[in-house]
C-alpha cells in the first residue's frame, strides 16, 4: 500500500498492454490421437512450427511466457508442480506471482487493472483465470491475497471491497450474483464522466475470502442453469469478474480506488467465422459480436500506437467493448493472457491467437492513480446520487456502489451488515447442501465446460421424486428434450431406480432405457437430448474414486460405443492394428463432438416442427481419390426432410454454423413461443440441391496399352454400399474416331510417349439407381474430370428412371503424351460421380467449359508439362494393408516383366542384325542368282516381322487379361475397405466369414492373374527365342 504521492494530482502514465502467453499440457484427446507439439519456448520467445512443414516457423516475443506443457507432476494434494528442479514448468503460483501480484500492486497504488484471458476453446483460459480444484487460478488467488492484506491493515485505513460477476452471451448481460434479474433487463449505460457501466448490476460487499469463494460458486450455478436453459455452451460466453477496492486513509482524509476487471473471454475460434464457410447463411448474428468487436478495437488501437491515422475506435459496437473501454486505451493497467494449445491440429488457431496477442502488445493505455480527497468523494457521490440515480462505472468508488445497493446514503458498516444477513441465509442453504451430499444419493451435472461440472446437485430423497420441466417436479430441470414430466427416481429400501415417463429419453451408461432401471454408484445418466448427470450412490457404496474421470467426453464416448460407433468402425483399413491412423482418430473425435449436437439439432427440429432429420455420416475420401487409397475421412451431416424426402448434405462447418442459428431461433421460441422466420433466414431451410450419391472407379491402365475397356462398375456411397452400377466404355481411337483394334495395342506404354493419343469415354447406362428406387420422381446426373481437365463434364439429367440410358460419348486427345499422363493412366482411376436430382433443384453443368479443343473439336487433355511427377499420394508401408502391398508387389513384378520385354527387344534387334549379316554371306556366294537371293532374304525378313508382330500381340493380350484382373482386384479391395462390421453381435460371425471369403477370393484372383501373366510371358519368350534362333541355326 503505497502512500507516496498521495494528495498530488494524478499524472497519466502511458504503458503498453502487457501480454503473456501460456502453453497447456496435451488433453487426453490429443494424447489419444497421437498429437505432436508444435510449440517451443525459450525465455520470453515462443516459436510455432507448421505441422507439415518443419521449415515453416514463426517466432514471437512477449512480456511473459509460461511453459505448462510438460515437466510436471502431481503432488499428494493434486497440485501440479515441476517434476525436477531443472524443469521449466510454470505452475499456477508462478503465473500468479507475475500476473496476479501485478494486479494487486496496481490496486494498492490506486490504478485500475484489467486481465483478459484470450484463446480458443479448451486452450486453458479458465484454468489460468479460475483454476480447477487445488490448482487455483489467478482470480481466487488475487481475492485471497487481497483479504490477507486487509487482515493486516493498518489503523486509520479502511478497506472496502465490492464484488460483481456477470456473463455476456449473445450481447445480453446476465448478473451471476442475482437469481432474480432476468438477462436482457440489464443495460449498459454511459455517463459523460464515468463512462460505460451496467445499470442495476448487483455488487456484493465482501469482508473475507470465504465470501468471494461462495459468491463464485453461486455464480457458477446460475451460469450453469442458464446455459442449460438456453442450450448455450459456456465457451461462447464471456465471464467478467469485477472487484472494486477502495482504500480510505482516514488520517489524511484521502481515498484511493481501483477497479479490477478479470475477463475470461469466449473461445476465440468462433471469431474467425470458420463455421460459416460455404453456407448460404452468415454465422449466428450476435454470438460473436463482442469478440469480433474486441479484435477491431485492439487493431484500431494498435494502428493508432503505430502512428497510423485512426478516425474512430469502435468501442460502441458491442457490450464487451463498451465495458472494457477503460481497459483498452484508457485508464487501466492491462494484461492479456493468451492461452495456447500445443497440438498440431490446433496450429491455425494457435497461430491466430499469437498474432492477436502480438497486436495487443502495441496498445497503449493511460493509467492514472484514482485518488481523491475524502470530502470530494462524498461530494461527488452526493451529486451522483441526486443527479443520476442508478449511475456507476468501473472507475467509480466502491463506496458509491455501496450506497446504491442500500438505496440510502448508508455507511460501509451498514452495507456490510446487510450483506452479512443475506449471507447467513445463503450460507445456511449451502451448509445444508453439504450435509445432504454426505448422506443422500444424488445426481451431479456433467458439462462440456469442466468449470461447470458438478455445480448442480439434485438429491434423491426417500420415496419417489419426479424430474421434468414443470415446477411441480421435485427436480425441476430445463434443457433440450426434457418434458414437463420426464422421469422418476425412486429411493426405496436402500436402492435407487430410474424410469422414463412414456416416450421420454433416458440413457443409462450409454444405453436408452424404457423400464425402471436400478442405478449403481457412478452410473452415467443422460436425460433428454444431452443433459448429463453422474449418479452418486449411498455413502456405503462410495469409495475414494476420482470423479473427474467421468467427464463430458466419457459420457459421449460411452454413448457412441453403445450406438456402435468406434474407431475400429471407421478404420476398416487396418483391423486389429494397434496403431490407428491419426487422421481416423481425428475424424472419430469429430464424430464424438458432433454426435450430441446432431441429437440436439434433431430435437430442436422436432419441437419447432421443422420436419428435418439429421444424421452423421463419415465420408471416405478413398471414394473420391483417383488412386483409391486416400485413408482420410471426413464427417458430414445428411439432412432429410420428412414427408418430401428432400435430401441435403452439409459439411461439418455448415452444420455447426446452422446449429448456432437454430439455437438462436429456438431460444426465441422458448421466450415468446414464436419461431416464425422468413424462409431465406431459416437455418432449417435450404434450396433443393443435387446430392452426391456415390463414386465409381474406372481404372485406366488399358488406355496406356491402347486397348479398349468396357466395364460395369459399382457406384459406392459413403457407407461403402452399392448405390448404382455404371456401364462405361473407354475406347482408344484414331483422331477421326475409328476405334483401334488389337493390332494397335502397345506392350510398352512408353511407346506412346510424345505421340498423339485419342480416346473416347462413353457413358452407356446407369443401372439399379437406389435414389430412384426410393422415390421415382427423382433424377440423376453423372460427372467426371479426367487428368488435367479444368472442368467437370456432366452427363445430361435423366429423370424418373431406375436404369437410365445415357449414351453420351466424349472424344479426348492428348497431343503429345507426357510421362506424367502415362503415369496417371497406369496408376489412376477415372472417378465418375453420381449425383441425385430432386424436384426443383438446379441441374449440374459448367456454364462455360474452359477446355482446349483440337481442330476436329475434341477435348485436349495433358496440356501441361510437369517438371516432376506428382507424388502426393505416396503411401507409407504401415498405412497399407497386406493386400494392397500384394497389389503393389504384383505391379513391381509387372515392371520386371516389362524390363524382360525390353531386353528381349534388344535381343530381337541383335538377332535381326545377325540375321541380315548371315543373309548377306549366301547372297555374296550366290552371285549367280542375285534375284532369288533377295527374294529369300525379303521373305525371311517378312517372316521375322510377322512372327514379331504376332508375339507382340500375344503379349499385349496377356497384359490386357492381367490388367482386367487387376482392375477387378482393385474394385474388390476398395469394397473390402468400405465394409463395416455389423452393430448386431449375432451378425458378426457371418460378416467375418463373408469378409474372409472376400479376402480369399481377392488373394486367389491376384495369385491367378499373376500366375497367368507369368506363364503367358514365359511361353511367349520361349516361343520367340525358338522362332528367332531356328532360322539362324538352319
Ligand atoms: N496449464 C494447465 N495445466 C493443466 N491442465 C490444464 C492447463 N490449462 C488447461 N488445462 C486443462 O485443459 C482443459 C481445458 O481448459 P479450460 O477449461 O481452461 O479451457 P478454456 O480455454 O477455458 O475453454 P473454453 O473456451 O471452452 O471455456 C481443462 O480440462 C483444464 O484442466
Ligand atoms: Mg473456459
Amino acid at each position: 500500500m503505497d502512500n507516496e504521492k498521495m494528495g498530488e494530482m494524478p499524472v497519466p502514465r502511458t504503458d503498453s498492454v502487457r501480454v503473456a502467453v501460456r502453453v497447456r499440457p496435451f488433453s487426453q484427446r490429443e494424447k489419444n490421437s497421437g498429437s505432436q507439439c508444435v510449440i517451443s519456448m525459450h525465455s520470453r520467445s515462443i516459436t510455432i512450427r507448421h505441422p507439415k512443414n518443419e521449415d515453416h516457423v514463426k517466432t514471437f516475443t512477449f512480456d511473459l511466457a509460461y511453459w505448462s506443457h510438460d515437466g510436471f507432476q502431481k503432488d499428494e494434494d493434486g497440485l501440479l508442480i515441476p517434476s525436477d528442479p531443472t524443469s521449466k514448468f510454470a505452475s499456477q503460483s508462478d503465473v500468479f506471482h507475475d500476473i496476479g501480484r501485478g494486479i494487486l500492486d496496481s490496486a494498492w497504488q490506486g490504478y485500475n487493472a484489467t486481465l483478459l484471458a484470450y484463446g480458443q476453446t479448451g486452450s486453458g483460459k479458465s484454468y489460468s483465470m479460475v483454476g480447477f480444484g487445488t490448482n487455483k487460478g489467478i482470480v481466487p488467488r488475487v481475492c485471497e491475497e487481497l483479504f490477507q492484506a486487509i487482515e493486516k491493515q493498518k489503523e486509520n485505513l479502511e478497506l472496502q471491497v465490492m464484488f460483481s460477476m456477470l456473463e455476456i452471451y449473445n450481447e445480453q448481460i446476465r448478473d451471476l450474483l442475482s437469481r432474480t434479474t432476468a438477462p436482457g433487463r440489464l443495460r449498459v449505460r454511459e455517463d459523460p464522466q464515468l463512462g460505460f457501466f451496467v445499470e442495476g448490476l448487483k455488487w456484493a460487499p465482501c469482508e473475507d475470502y470465504a465470501q468471494i469463494e461462495k459468491l463464485v460458486e453461486q455464480g457458477s450455478k446460475i451460469r450453469m442453469t442458464a446455459s442449460t436453459n438456453m442450450n448455450a455452451s459456456s465457451s461462447r460466453s464471456h465471464l467478467l469478474i469485477a472487484i472494486q477496492v477502495k482504500q480510505v486513509f482516514l488520517d489524511i482524509a484521502l481515498t484511493k480506488q481501483s477497479s479490477i476487471n478479470m475477463v475470461d473471454l469466449a473461445g476465440s475460434e468462433r471469431q474467425r467465422s470458420s463455421g460459416s464457410e460455404g453456407d448460404r447463411l452468415r454465422e449466428g448474428s450476435r454470438v460473436n459480436l463482442s469478440l469480433t468487436s474486441l479484435g477491431n478495437v485492439i487493431s484500431a488501437l494498435a494502428d493508432l500506437a503505430m502512428g497510423k491515422k485512426v478516425l474512430h475506435i469502435p468501442y460502441r459496437d458491442s457490450v464487451l467493448t463498451k465495458l472494457l473501454q477503460s481497459a483498452l486505451g484508457g485508464n487501466s493497467r492491462t494484461t492479456l493472457l493468451a492461452a495456447l494449445s500445443p497440438a498440431d491440429i490446433c496450429y491455425e488457431e494457435t497461430l491466430s491467437t499469437l498474432r492477436y496477442a502480438e497486436r495487443a502488445k502495441k496498445v497503449r493505455n493511460r493509467a492514472v492513480i484514482n485518488t481523491c480527497p475524502l470530502v470530494r468523494t462524498s461530494k461527488a457521490e452526493n451529486a451522483l446520487l441526486l443527479g443520476f440515480v442508478g449511475a456507476g462505472a468501473a472507475e467509480h468508488s466502491a463506496y458509491f456502489w455501496a450506497e446504491q445497493q442500500l438505496g440510502t446514503r448508508g455507511t460501509w458498516a451498514q452495507l456490510l451488515e446487510k450483506a452479512r444477513r443475506e449471507w447467513e441465509q445463503q450460507y445456511e442453504a449451502l451448509t445444508q447442501e453439504q450435509q445432504m451430499v454426505k448422506i443422500l444419493p444424488h445426481i451431479l451435472n456433467v458439462n462440456e465446460d469442466p468449470q461447470l461440472t458438478g455445480v448442480l446437485k439434485f438429491f434423491i430423497h426417500n420415496g419417489s421424486c419426479d424430474v421434468g420441466r414443470a415446477t411441480s417436479n421435485a427436480i425441476c430441470l430445463q434443457g433440450l428434450g426434457i418434458s414437463d414430466k420426464h422421469a422418476s427416481f425412486v429411493n426405496l429400501d436402500g436402492k435407487v431406480t430410474v424410469a422414463p415417463y412414456s416416450k421420454c429419453k433416458v440413457i443409462v451408461n450409454g444405453v436408452p432405457v424404457t423400464n425402471r432401471t436400478k442405478l449403481q454408484h457412478l452410473d452415467r445418466i443422460i436425460l433428454g437430448s444431452n443433459s448429463a448427470f453422474l449418479y452418486i450412490g449411498f455413502p456405503s457404496e462410495r469409495g475414494a474414486e476420482d470423479l473427474s474421470r467421468f467427464d463430458y467426453d466419457f459420457f459421449q464416448l460411452e454413448r457412441a460405443a453403445a450406438e456402435g460407433v468406434s474407431v475400429d468402425m471407421l478404420d476398416s483399413s487396418s483391423p486389429g492394428d494397434d496403431q490407428t491412423n491419426p487422421s481416423i482418430l481425428a475424424v472419430f473425435q469429430d464424430y464424438i463432438k458432433l454426435m450430441p449436437l446432431v441429437v440436439e439439432a434433431n430435437q430442436m427440429s422436432e419441437e419447432l416442427k421443422k420436419g428435418l432429420k439429421m444424421e452423421l455420416k463419415v465420408k471416405n475420401l478413398a471414394l473420391s481419390d483417383s488412386k483409391g487409397y486416400d485413408l482420410q475421412k471426413e464427417v458430414m451431416v445428411k439432412v432429410t426432410k420428412q414427408g418430401t424426402h428432400e435430401v441435403w448434405i452439409w459439411s461439418k462447418a455448415k452444420f455447426i454454423n446452422r446449429k448456432f442459428l437454430m439455437e438462436e431461433l429456438y431460444e426465441r421460441f422458448l421466450e415468446s413461443k414464436d419461431s416464425h422466420v422468413a424462409q431465406e433466414d431459416d437455418p432449417f431451410w435450404d434450396p433443393v440441391e443435387a446430392v452426391h450419391l456415390g463414386s465409381a472407379h474406372v481404372w485406366l491402365q488399358s488406355l496406356a496399352h491402347r486397348t479398349m475397356l468396357e466395364e460395369q462398375v459399382e457406384f459406392l456411397n459413403c457407407d461403402g454400399l452399392e448405390e448404382a452400377v455404371l456401364h462405361i466404355r473407354v475406347t482408344p481411337c484414331s483422331p477421326e474416331g475409328w476405334a483401334h483394334g488389337e493390332e494397335d495395342m502397345v506392350i510398352d506404354p512408353l511407346e506412346l510417349l510424345g505421340r498423339r493419343t485419342d480416346f473416347q469415354i462413353h457413358i452407356v447406362q446407369c443401372l439399379g439407381v437406389k435414389w430412384l428406387k426410393e422415390d421415382a420422381t427423382r433424377g440423376i446426373q453423372m460427372g467426371y474430370k479426367i487428368y488435367d481437365l479444368p472442368n467437370t463434364l456432366y452427363t445430361k439429367p435423366v429423370w424418373k428412371s431406375v436404369n437410365p440410358r445415357i449414351e453420351e460419348m466424349v472424344h479426348f486427345a492428348a497431343l503429345g503424351v507426357s510421362r506424367e499422363f502415362l503415369n496417371y493412366l497406369l496408376t489412376n482411376a477415372l472417378i465418375v460421380d453420381l449425383w441425385g436430382l430432386q424436384e426443383g433443384c438446379a441441374h449440374l453443368g459448367a456454364s462455360q467449359l474452359d477446355v482446349l479443343l483440337t481442330g476436329e473439336g475434341h477435348i485436349i487433355v495433358d496440356t501441361k508439362t510437369f517438371s516432376s511427377v506428382k507424388d502426393g499420394g505416396q503411401i507409407t508401408p504401415n498405412q497399407v494393408p497386406e493386400l494392397y502391398q500384394k497389389l503393389l508387389k504384383s505391379e513391381e513384378e509387372m515392371e520386371l516383366l516389362r524390363d524382360i520385354n525390353r531386353t528381349l527387344r534388344g535381343e530381337n534387334v541383335f538377332l535381326k542384325a545377325s540375321l541380315e549379316k548371315a543373309g548377306s554371306v549366301p547372297q555374296a556366294q550366290k552371285t549367280d542368282n542375285p534375284e532369288g537371293a533377295t527374294v529369300t532374304a525379303a521373305r525371311e525378313t517378312k517372316q521375322v516381322c510377322t512372327q514379331q508382330a504376332r508375339s507382340n500381340a500375344e503379349l499385349a493380350r496377356a497384359l490386357k487379361v492381367f490388367y482386367r484382373g487387376m482392375s477387378v482386384a482393385r474394385g474388390q479391395l476398395l469394397r473390402l475397405r468400405q465394409c463395416r462390421p455389423p452393430e448386431d453381435d449375432q451378425m458378426l460371425r457371418p460378416f467375418v466369414h463373408q469378409q474372409s471369403q472376400m479376402l480369399k477370393d481377392l488373394e486367389d484372383l491376384l495369385e491367378s492373374s499373376l500366375h497367368k501373366l507369368k506363364t503367358d510371358v514365359a511361353f511367349i519368350v520361349k516361343k520367340k527365342k525358338k522362332e528367332y534362333l531356328l532360322p539362324s541355326q538352319q
